[in-house]
C-alpha cells in the first residue's frame, strides 16, 4: 500500500521534480557521497554504446547520463523527462558543453514514448525507472524504440544481496535522504526526498528485474552489481528478425 508520499510521487511526478530541479545535482552527488562519479564510470565500461549511434536517455532530469553518452561517442542523443524543471537545467547544461549541438532535451513520458518504432540504436536510462508507476510498460516501451539488435541499459538502485549490507544500507538510506533534502533545499526538501526509500522499497531485486527485463520482450540479458549491489546495471538486447531457412 503506497504512502501519501509515494502516491503523490505516483500522481505529480513533474511536481516533485521541478520542486528539487534547482539543486538536483548537488543533492544527487552528497546523497551519493560522489559514488555517482564511479557509477558513471562503470556506466561507461558496461553499455554498449557505439560511436555515431543515435540514443534516447529515458527520464533525463538534468543531463547527466545524456552528457555522457555523448562523451562515449552516441552521434545524437535524445533525452526525455516529464519535469520541466528538471529539462530547464539540463538544456542549460548542455547548452554549455561541448556537445551542445547533438544534445536535445524535450519533454515525454517514459510509459508512452512520443517516438516510433525501432527509432534508436540504443535506449538509457538512470535513477529512473523507481519513479515510473507502470515499470513493466516502461521498459516494453524502451525495448520497442530501439532497433533490432540495439540495447536497453538500465541503471537504478537495487536491493544488495548481502544480509550485512543491506543492515547497513537500508536504515542509512532511509536517515540520508531526508536529511540531504533539507540541508540543500530547505524545509520543503526534507518531505520531498522521503519518497526516496519508499520507492526503492517496492522495486524488484536484480534477479527480478532482470526477469522484466526479459519480459519486456529483451534477450542477452544481464547485470552488473556496482558497490555491493547498491547499484544495478540491467543491460538488454532486442533481437533480431529470425532468419527463414532458404529450403
Ligand atoms: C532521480 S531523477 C534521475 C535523473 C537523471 N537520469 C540522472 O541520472 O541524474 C529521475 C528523473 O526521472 C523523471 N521521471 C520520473 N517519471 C518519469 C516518467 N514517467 N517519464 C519521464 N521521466 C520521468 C523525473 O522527472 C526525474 O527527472
Amino acid at each position: 500500500m503506497p504512502s501519501g508520499i509515494l502516491a503523490a510521487v505516483e500522481h505529480d511526478t513533474p511536481a516533485l521534480f521541478d520542486q528539487i530541479a534547482p539543486r538536483y545535482d548537488t543533492a544527487n552527488w552528497l546523497m551519493t557521497a560522489g559514488l555517482w562519479g564511479a557509477w558513471r564510470a562503470a556506466f561507461a565500461r558496461h553499455a554498449p554504446i557505439a560511436a555515431g549511434s543515435r540514443v534516447l536517455d529515458v527520464g533525463c532530469g538534468t543531463g547527466e547520463l545524456s552528457l555522457l553518452l555523448a562523451r562515449l561517442g552516441a552521434g545524437e542523443v535524445v533525452g526525455v523527462d516529464l519535469s520541466e524543471g528538471m529539462l530547464a537545467f539540463g538544456r542549460a547544461k548542455v547548452a554549455r558543453s561541448p556537445h551542445a549541438g547533438r544534445i536535445h532535451l524535450q519533454r515525454g513520458d517514459a510509459t508512452a514514448l512520443p517516438f516510433p518504432d525501432a527509432s534508436f540504436d540504443a535506449a538509457a536510462s538512470a535513477f529512473v525507472m523507481r519513479n515510473v508507476p507502470d515499470l513493466d510498460r516502461a521498459l516494453s516501451e524502451m525495448a520497442r524504440v530501439v532497433r533490432p539488435g540495439g540495447h536497453v541499459v538500465v541503471m537504478e538502485l537495487s536491493h544488495p544481496p548481502s544480509r550485512l549490507v543491506r543492515g547497513l544500507f537500508t536504515p542509512f538510506f532511509r536517515v540520508m535522504p531526508p536529511i540531504v533534502g533539507r540541508l540543500t533545499q530547505g524545509a520543503g526538501g526534507s518531505a520531498a526526498y522521503a519518497w526516496l526509500p519508499e520507492s526503492l522499497a517496492r522495486f524488484p531485486d536484480a534477479d527480478a528485474m532482470a526477469a522484466k527485463v526479459t519480459a519486456a520482450g529483451l534477450e542477452q540479458v544481464r547485470f552488473v552489481r556496482l558497490t555491493a549491489g547498491i547499484v544495478c546495471i540491467h543491460i538488454g538486447r532486442r533481437p533480431l528478425p529470425r532468419q527463414e531457412p532458404l529450403y
